[in-house]
Formats: C-alpha cells, sequence, structure tokens
C-alpha cells in the first residue's frame, strides 16, 4: 500500500473515495463539514441527527457519486464523542473504513483530518488502522478470499510545515502495522507447518532482513544448560524443540538489557493431561507469545531505538506420546529449582521458567514475558482486557502506561505473598498447577520464582490473543496483542 500526504482541498483530491469522520452530534455548521455540506447540495445537513448518522462510532453512511466533489464516493463514518476522539478513535475510523471500501471495490482511499492531535502520531495511528483493518487469516482459502486491495492511503489537511513529522508517523505506521499482521499471520499458521523449526526458521529470516543478531539453541545446548523444565515438555513432541533469541544492539554503551520472553507452543494438546476436543484445534495460537516477541523485535529493529533488547522464545509442541512427560514427574529447571509435575497442561510456565532464567544468564536487567498461560485469564477478563501483573510496581505502571498510549487495555492481578503459599509442593520446590483458583495468578507466581531480583512484569494474553469475533475495524482471529504496547515501552525507555 501507498501513502502519501496531500495538501490539496479535501474536494480537489483524487481518489476512489473520500471518508469524513462526524462526532457525535455535530452539526454541519462550520468548517469542512459546513463546506462539504454546502458542496453536496446539503446532504451532510439533512442526513446528521437520522438515525443512521448520529456520529456514534460504527455510524456510516456511503454515498454515490457525490456531487462537486471530486471522489468517486463519499463515506461518512461516526467517530463518537468530540471529548473522547483519540489516537485509538482514528485506528478504529480508518480501519472500519478500510474493510467498508475494499468491500465495495476501492483501491483507493482519501482521509480527512480532522482532530488537532498531533500530526506524526495521527498518521501513524491511521496507517495502523488501515493496515491492522485490512489484514484476513486467509492465506489457505482459496475461494471467496478477498483478493481486493487498496493500493492507495491518501491523507488530507496537512498543514504546510509538518512533512516531515508526517513522513515519520507514516513510516512508524507501516513498520508497527505490518509487525502486527507479521504476528496474526503466525498465530494463524497450522502447527503442522509452523513446527518449533519452522518458527526458528522464520525468525532467521526475520534476523537477516531487519539486522538482528539470532542464536537458536537446540535440544542438545538446551541440555547442556540444564534446561530441563523445557525439554520435559518437549519429551513428548517428535518435533525438536528450540530456544530462539533475538539481539538488538541499540546503544554499545550501556548495559542495561530488556528481555522480552514470548510462550512458542506450536500446538498445546494438554500432554498426557489432554485437553478436550472442543476447541483444540484453536491450540495453535499458544505460540502468540512467541510471534509477539518476534514481530516487536522485527519493528525494533526497524525503528532503531537506542536501548538493547533481546527476544526469548522457547518454543515446542506439548504432545502426549510414549515418551511423553507424566503428572507426578519430578522436573529440574535451569535454575535448579525443582517442579512436581501436577497437570502437564500447565506447560506454559514450565518453558517459560527456562526462557526467563535463561535470559537473566545473558544479561537483562529488566524482563517482560507475555503468553497465552491461563484459560482463567478470560473467566477474569474476557477477551477485553490482558492481565499484567510483575514484581516491581514502577515496572508494572510503566508498561501499563505504555499501554495506554496506544489504546491496548491491561489490567493490573495482585500478587500477594499469600499466593505463594499455592503453588508449594509436597516432594519438590513447586509445582506447575493448583487447580482451577486464582489460576492466572498462581501462573504468574511460578514464572516469579525464576525472575527472582531481576524486574519482572507478567502478560496473559490468553484471552486477548483472539478475537472470536468480527469487528468493523478488524477480522476475527489473531489480533496481534500487546505488540504495540511491547513497541512503544522501548522506545518510551529509550527517549527516557
Ligand atoms: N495454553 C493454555 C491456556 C489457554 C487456554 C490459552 C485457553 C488459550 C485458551 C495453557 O497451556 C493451559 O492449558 N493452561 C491450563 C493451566 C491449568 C492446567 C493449571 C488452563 O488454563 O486450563
Ligand atoms: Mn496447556
Ligand atoms: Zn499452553
Amino acid at each position: 500500500m501507498e501513502v502519501r500526504a496531500e495538501f490539496a482541498k479535501f474536494y480537489d483530491v483524487e481518489a476512489d473515495a473520500l471518508v469524513v469522520t462526524i462526532y457525535e452530534g455535530e452539526k454541519a455548521d462550520e468548517g469542512a463539514l459546513k463546506e462539504l455540506d454546502e458542496r453536496t447540495g446539503g446532504i451532510v445537513s439533512e442526513m446528521l441527527g437520522t438515525d443512521e448518522m448520529r456520529g456514534k462510532q460504527n455510524d456510516t453512511v456511503y454515498i454515490y457519486k457525490p456531487k462537486n466533489i471530486r471522489a468517486e464516493r463519499l463515506l461518512l463514518v461516526g467517530a463518537g464523542k468530540r471529548e473522547e476522539f483519540s489516537l485509538d478513535t482514528i485506528r478504529k475510523v480508518t480501519g472500519s473504513a478500510a474493510r467498508f471500501l475494499r468491500g465495495k471495490g476501492a483501491r483507493s482511499m482519501a482521509v480527512l483530518r480532522r482532530s488537532q492531535l498531533e500530526i506524526g502520531n495521527s498518521a501513524q495511528a491511521a496507517v495502523e488502522g488501515v493496515l491492522l483493518g485490512l489484514f484476513e487469516p486467509d492465506t489457505y482459502k482459496t475461494e471467496n478470499k478477498e483478493e481486493r486491495r487498496i493500493h492507495d492511503l491518501i491523507l488530507l489537511a496537512a498543514t504546510p510545515g509538518s512533512e516531515d513529522a508526517l513522513a515519520q508517523g507514516v513510516e512508524r505506521g507501516r513498520i508497527i502495522g505490518e509487525a502486527v499482521n507479521f504476528a496474526r499471520e503466525l498465530s494463524n499458521e497450522p502447527s503442522s507447518t509452523l513446527t518449533p523449526t519452522e518458527l526458528a526458521e522464520r525468525a532467521k529470516e526475520t534476523a537477516t532482513r531487519f539486522g538482528l543478531d539470532i542464536d537458536v539453541l537446540d535440544e542438545a545446548r538446551m541440555k547442556e544448560l540444564g534446561m530441563g523444565a523445557l525439554l520435559g515438555v518437549a519429551r513428548g513432541s517428535d518435533e525438536p524443540a528450540k530456544m530462539i533469541v533475538l539481539r538488538h544492539t541499540g546503544d554499545e554503551t550501556n548495559s542495561n538489557v530488556i528481555a522480552i520472553v514470548g510462550k512458542g507452543i506450536t500446538f498445546d494438546s494438554g500432554g498426557i493431561s489432554i485437553k478436550p476436543a472442543e476447541g483444540m484445534e484453536k491450540m495453535k495460537y499458544d505460540m502468540s507469545g512467541a510471534a509477539a516477541t518476534l514481530a516487536a523485535m522485527r519493528a525494533i529493529a526497524q525503528l532503531k531505538p537506542r536501548v538493547n533488547v533481546i527476544g526469548v522464545m522457547p518454543t515446542t509442541e506439548n504432545m502426549p506420546s510414549g515418551r511423553a512427560y507424566k503428572p507426578g514427574d519430578v522436573l529440574r529447571a535451569m535454575s535448579g529449582k525443582t517442579i512436581e509435575v501436577i497437570n502437564t497442561d500447565a506447560e506454559g510456565r514450565l518453558i517459560l521458567a527456562d526462557a526467563i532464567s535463561y535470559a537473566r544468564k545473558l544479561g537483562a536487567t529488566k524482563i517482560i514475558d507475555l503468553a497465552t498461560l491461563t484459560g482463567a485469564v478470560s473467566i477474569a477478563l474476557g477477551a477485553i482486557n490482558v492481565a499484567i501483573l510483575g514484581n516491581d510496581q514502577l515496572f508494572v505502571d510503566e508498561v501499563r502506561g505504555a499501554a495506554r498510549e496506544v489504546g491496548e487495555r491491561f489490567w493490573q492481578l495482585p500478587m500477594d505473598k499469600d499466593y505463594r503459599e499455592m503453588i508449594k509442593s509436597d516432594i519438590a520446590d513447586i509445582k506447575n498447577s493448583s487447580g482451577r483458583n486464582a489460576g492466572t495468578i498462581t501462573a504468574a507466581y511460578f514464572l516469579r520464582e525464576f525472575a527472582e531480583d531481576t524486574p519482572w512484569v507478567h502478560l496473559d494474553i490468553a484471552g486477548t490473543a483472539w478475537e472470536s469475533e468480527r469487528k468493523p475495524y478488524m477480522s476475527k482471529g489473531p489480533t496481534g496483542v500487546a505488540i504495540r504496547t511491547l513497541i512503544n515501552y522501548v522506545c518510551n525507555h529509550a527517549a527516557s
């Protein structure tokens, strides 16, 4: 998709469609709306206030060949309350408009800037919105595949002198939008295609293309390092496990390293504690944490913030077999801790335990892990909020702040010491499951044991990484949640 800014008046721009946002309760009595109303012979004022267009988010009115406007079509989109208008509104409005117009066969769309939000950030949000909106998980469709494309996005009403800010915003939006879609593509891949070995291959391609250092540990090296927790999970699978490590060195003079650690279970059958058949097909997306890590590292490589970041992706399948690990087994993690396996379906925390230890060994001074870790997070927060937990309130607040800035919703769960009791084992240092109560918190507590004294934040994305309903601004399927937050956190960190 080509993106360009135009300084022409909105009625002079050549495009298949012109997109204009309308605020809730707005009248066509001033500014661009008034001009639009006069040119179109009063359509706008006549329509406003009817049930078709009250300016509520998702209200859309599509006008065929509007008079006195060069664009072929006019699309009016509700933006909600003016006071609540934000970068996230821009993202959703442009996403909805792009999806709608693609359905009508439009190949170019022009968007009129109507808010006073900073121009670079607005442009970034618009580009992200269109890219995220147009994503379809249809790699494997041969029928009814969406072949139509929006080739040109035109941003209107830029102010002279803002060219640089605008160009930078467009570029950031493209980098971030493409990175998120890359992760969504990976999460959507069937597990027989996206094996741990294939995930490592895609990471290598990414590293070569965007300039990241990469190291992929095979099982022999993991054994040398004593990664008994990860290797325990891997035992049931015929696919060899990998530990993928990517590195961005943005500041050689600084010894601080942020580690992003993402769960990469390419298929979670539950293992010997096997899952019910219903819904098991979705467990191909149990590598969404690793996909987010890879995508964030890809964007970081392009944005080049002056900060050191490593991405650590432990990846394996969780399968039942004659060689699989079993309930009652005791595993010895890389840190030396022993773990009693109560349930082989609580495998994510096991592979993350060794990945977190390894990140610390590589010099991580801050760790953010993210994982489709527990079904319990959906019970607590639904598909709306990511659960955030950590051992350092300041760090939690920084990550939450970074999320808020990019329109992602994170909600903190408590980590009182008392929860530690729940993961005590009778025969080993800790156990990997303590039943249903406080499932998201006890899983986080388990990970906390391996972060030790390193500032650490955990994101449980099991409820939010997959959208089961299509939205006007987004297809259903993998969402790429948390990636924009990770990128924003790292860039904020570099700036401070
Ligand atoms: N990958 C699952 C968590 C999950 C469940 C993600 C549903 C997305 C949708 C994880 O490995 C798991 O199985 N967790 C168990 C833990 C339990 C055995 C303590 C769970 O949540 O049921
Ligand atoms: Mn599981
Ligand atoms: Zn899992």
